[in-house]
């Protein structure tokens, strides 16, 4: 794996006490995947997106790149390896300082890490702007000049001009309206394919992790119940948890069920036991007592649940065929059309 997060927790101390935003969590991402990280909001993606990036510092655990642990490196020899690793955020117009102008922006990167002569540096910026489909002459523009969409591929272009080994996308479109975000989703689809880009994409949206990821984790409450090939998505997922997020995307359908807001479980004193346990149609005596472990059920699908022996972490990794106990019988059909792709067609 070039990425290793191993038992990595995140902890905010806060007024009300220590919130848990990310508890053990251990998962890795191979050179040249892009591992999609879903879950609904205050699942603690961002932090976690954040802690590998060392924007916070992990309460515990390790996090790797090419095998180097980076919580031993000082803050000089950081810099080399931070430019290893760059980050896109949500909200395009604020991750850009609105008073320099596109060239500028990417510019600065390079200069900053002393990469080549001024003469390289604009054609460099120029050949970034040409592979996130922006026109040479925004070069000269300000962020407020920009359109929503072309500030997200300004924000991408200065993440690749470092030629990163790791992309985080942290709900990189959910900010834009509905034919933007496929718009950008697919310029991500195609950097990727181009660049060979090892990354991590982050996102609420299920619909959106299944058309980018290779493999997908589904985070809840600050912890990985799942993590499987995106082919594997539409009809083997074994967490009631993804099945639940896997119903409830619109062209489903099916909403999510309702919670009362007493029924969610805090993240600042998580439930005994599985912490999906009061939202589960499946919950066991076991549920409301025993965490399940991470439980290998296919060649590279795990889960962390009871229903799959998710008990028995210590005896080491056992292969079941999965049994879906899924609501509305055994497998789920992948739809037809992503809903992004549908309205893609209708609006790029
Ligand atoms: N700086 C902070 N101080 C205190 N608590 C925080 C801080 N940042 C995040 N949290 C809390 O940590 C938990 C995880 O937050 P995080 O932003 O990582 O979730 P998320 O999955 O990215 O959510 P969203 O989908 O809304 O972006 C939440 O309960 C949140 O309120
Ligand atoms: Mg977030």
């Amino acid at each position: 794996m070039l990425l290793e997060i191993d038992r990595v927790s995140v902890r905010y101390a806060t007024p009300r006490g220590v919130l848990n935003a990310v508890e053990q969590v251990s998962v890795g991402v191979a050179r040249g995947e892009t591992l999609g990280l879903v879950g609904e909001s205050g699942c603690g993606k961002s932090s976690l997106g954040k802690v590998i990036v060392r924007l916070i510092e992990p309460a515990e655990g390790t996090i790797r790149l090419d095998g180097a642990d980076l919580g031993q490196l000082t803050r000089a020899q950081w810099l080399p390896w931070r430019r290893r690793m760059q980050m896109v955020f949500q909200d395009p117009l604020s991750a850009l300082d609105p008073r320099k102008t596109v060239r500028r922006t990417l510019t600065l990167p390079l200069e900053v890490h002393r990469i080549g002569s001024s003469a390289e540096r604009r054609e460099r910026v120029d050949a970034l702007l040409h592979q996130v489909g922006l026109a040479a002459s925004l070069a000269d523009r300000l962020p407020h000049e920009l359109s929503g969409g072309q500030r997200q591929r300004v924000n991408i272009a200065r993440a690749l001009s470092l030629d990163p080994d790791v992309l985080i996308c942290d709900e990189p479109v959910s900010a834009l309206d509905v034919s933007l975000q496929a718009q950008v989703l697919n310029l991500l689809s195609d950097l990727q394919r181009e660049r060979a880009l090892t990354s991590l994409f982050i996102s609420h949206d299920l619909a959106a992790v299944g058309y980018l990821a290779d493999r997908i984790a589904v985070m809840y409450l600050g912890q990985i119940v799942e993590v499987l090939p995106r082919d594997e998505l539409w009809q083997h997922a074994a967490h009631p948890y993804t099945q639940l997020l896997i119903e409830s995307i619109p062209t489903r359908g099916v909403p999510l069920p309702p919670t009362s807001s007493a029924e969610l479980p805090s993240p600042f004193a998580p439930p005994r036991g599985c912490r999906f346990q009061q939202r589960c149609p499946h919950a066991m005596p076991v549920c409301r007592e025993t965490p399940p472990q991470l439980t290998t059920v296919g060649t590279t699908h795990v889960v962390a649940c009871h229903l799959y022996g998710g008990g028995e972490a210590a005896a080491g990794p056992v292969t079941k065929t999965i049994a879906l106990p899924g609501r509305h019988g055994a497998a789920q059909a992948e739809p037809a059309v992503e809903p992004w792709q549908a309205e893609s067609t209708r609006s790029v």
